[in-house]
């Protein structure tokens, strides 16, 4: 099991964000999870990720508690929509800082980002700087930075949100392409239903802080199930 979730709770004043979760994600596995607006989505990933910690219950990644541990000692990857690319490094500066900041020697450095940077298909655009660049090339960076310090686990908060249809399209092939070659466990929240029956090899869906019920995109045949799970009235 990758990552497991004991009984997560998080309180902002009186309003529970999370409201003792339990989940489990199996290693290598590719799941989406969808909800509606303020239900908590994005506060489960801060809390697996360390950018925010839990009244109560427990995080285990790789069978390791680190519930309290920092986010650099918890090996995690994301790639949130408030956390942009570094504006003043260029693509190759952006990739490599995980690494840089661990003190990895400059060759093993090299070779991560020149690996990286073939996968994301942007070899020759190793120079550039963020603003060169369009939206979903530098998504696809955030993804290769991400994945430079080779994470045990990949957190992406709506990842393609702010890009347009066909840029989204083409990044969620690419995605899922991305997760056969590297097979990293990943959680990813979206809205777009096409993209998590698509992507995913599980959708949890979240409401009201909880876990509501987990479903296997081919077992997603009732309308009902489709309707619930996006919120149609
Ligand atoms: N730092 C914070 N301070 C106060 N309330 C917060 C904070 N972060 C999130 N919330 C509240 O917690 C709820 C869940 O937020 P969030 O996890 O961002 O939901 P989602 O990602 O599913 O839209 C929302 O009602 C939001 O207003
Ligand atoms: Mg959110």
């Amino acid at each position: 099991m990758s990552i497991l979730i004991e009984n997560l709770s998080k309180k902002y004043g009186k309003f529970s964000a999370l409201d003792s979760v339990n989940l489990e994600i199996k290693t290598g596995s590719l799941v989406a999870l969808v909800g509606p607006s303020g239900s908590g989505k994005s506060t489960l990933l801060r809390v697996i990720a360390g950018l925010d910690i839990p009244d109560s219950g427990r995080v285990w990644l790789t069978g390791r508690d680190t519930t309290f541990l920092s986010v650099q000692e918890r090996e995690i990857g994301f790639v949130f929509q408030n956390y942009a690319l570094f504006k003043h490094m260029n693509v190759y500066e952006n990739i490599s800082f995980g690494l840089t900041i661990r003190g990895a020697n400059p060759l093993t450095i090299s070779n991560r980002v020149n690996e990286l940077l073939k996968l994301i298909r942007l070899e020759k655009f190793a120079k550039k700087y963020p603003s060169q660049l369009s939206g979903g090339q530098r998504q696809r960076v955030a993804l290769a930075r991400a994945l430079a310090i080779e994470p045990k686990v990949l957190l992406l908060d709506e990842p393609f949100g702010a890009l347009d249809i066909k840029v989204r399209k083409d990044l969620r092939n690419w995605l899922r392409i991305l997760h056969q070659q590297v097979s990293v466990t990943t959680v990813f929240v979206t809205h777009d239903q096409q993209e998590a029956l698509e992507v995913a090899n599980e959708i949890i869906l979240f409401e009201k802080g909880r876990v509501q019920q987990i479903i296997k995109p081919q077992d997603v045949y009732e309308l009902s199930l489709l309707k619930k799970l996006f919120f149609v009235p």
